[in-house]
Parts: structure tokens; sequence; C-alpha cells
């Protein structure tokens, strides 16, 4: 890949991903509605942490959709258990998953969100597959990183990462580009479908 895979970011840091300023840093809403999420709809937060997108997705979802909120840190997920109990949403399912599964249904989600993770898989050709695999055909997979290009970002370069970088990933592994969305502060936001 010509990269370094990042740390894997440990539980204890959970409280930074819910940051007051994290909305004016990185424009998380306009983030999320550039999604144009529908009720109905399954969505997989993949690398949910402790569920600052998984939450306000699944409100916009429900009340037929779900939000499937993958993590490899229990404790993660736990924090977003007690979270989305304290702002009564029920239409979570967390999974606990691991470095080379996810352990999704096959064919099960419109969309797959991976905020700020996609750096972090040690085993990112395995993980693609079975993202792949998980989508319905008409499915689509969100990448959002912050951008390698951009000296300004205040992000360590291993957790960063090009335009370039992505396309050569996900082209290689069955996706192919369909969309981005160049509007935020930090990071790059693109949509992939599956290739034929
Ligand atoms: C930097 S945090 C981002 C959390 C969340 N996406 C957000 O934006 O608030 C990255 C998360 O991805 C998880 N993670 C790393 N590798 C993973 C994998 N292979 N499958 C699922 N989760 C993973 C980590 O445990 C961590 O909670």
């Amino acid at each position: 890949m010509g990269r370094t895979v990042a740390q894997t970011m440990h539980y204890a840091g959970a409280g930074w991903l819910i940051r007051n300023k994290r909305d004016r840093e990185e424009g998380t809403l306009r983030m999320r509605e550039a999604l144009e999420l529908k009720p109905g709809m399954v969505v997989c937060d993949l690398g949910s942490g402790n569920g600052y997108h998984s939450l306000p997705m699944a409100k916009e979802v429900a009340p037929e959709g779900k939000v499937l909120a993958v993590d490899i840190q229990p404790e993660m997920l736990e924090m977003l258990k007690e979270r989305a109990a304290a702002q009564a949403v029920t239409n979570v399912e967390c999974i606990v998953g691991e470095v080379h599964d996810p352990h999704l249904p096959e064919g099960s989600c419109d969309l797959i969100l991976l905020v700020d993770v996609y750096h972090e898989f040690s085993h990112p050709e395995v993980m693609l597959k079975a993202i792949r695999k998980a989508l319905k055909p008409d499915g689509k997979v969100v990448l959002v990183e912050f951008r390698a290009e951009d000296l300004s970002v205040p992000i360590k370069p291993e957790h960063k990462m090009s335009k370039a970088q992505i396309m050569k990933e996900l082209e290689a592994n069955g996706f192919a580009l369909k969309r981005s969305f160049d509007e935020l502060p930090w990071q790059h936001m693109m949509w992939f479908g599956k290739s034929e």
C-alpha cells in the first residue's frame, strides 16, 4: 500500500470524539447532511467509536430504519449504548467486530460509513471484501478521511490519507468512485459503489 497503518485509537481517548468543538472543526453536521439519509435505511457506522455519528443517524433513519454500529473495542460500544439510552435511541444494533471481519450480514446495508477509521484497518483488503459483501447491490461505502495533502490539517500524518491513496486502495478492491464532497474543513468525503 505504501503507507503506515495507524494505531487504533484507544477507548480511553473517546472523550475527544464527542468534544464540543468537533462540529466547528470537522463540519460534522454538513457531512451528515451530505449523506442524504432517509427513513427506513439500514446504515452501518463501521468503526463507530462511542457513537458520535451513530446516534444522530439512527434518529434520521427511524422508525423503520436502523444503524449497525460496529467496533472492535467493546468498551466503545458500551459507551455508545449508554449514550443511546440517555437519548432514548432504540434503533442502533451494536456489533463487536474483529480486525478482519465486521460481522455484518450479507447484502444488508444501504450505506456503510467509515469516519476516520479506514487508515486504522490492520487488514484493509479483507475488510473491503467484507464491506463489499455486506452492501446491497446499489449500496455505497463512504470514506471520511483527514486530508494528507493539506499540511494545515492538525492531525498526525499516519492518521491522514490522500485522495490518490484512497482511490488506489478502493479501486484495487472492487470499488468505483461515485461522488465526492470537497467542502469539509479537514476531510475528504468520498462515496464508492461496487465496480462491475
Ligand atoms: C478514530 S475512532 C473514530 C470513531 C468514529 N467513527 C467517529 O468518527 O467518532 C476509530 C474507531 O475505529 C475502530 N476500529 C479500528 N479498526 C477497526 C476495525 N477493523 N473494525 C471496526 N472498528 C475498527 C476503533 O476501535 C475506534 O473506535
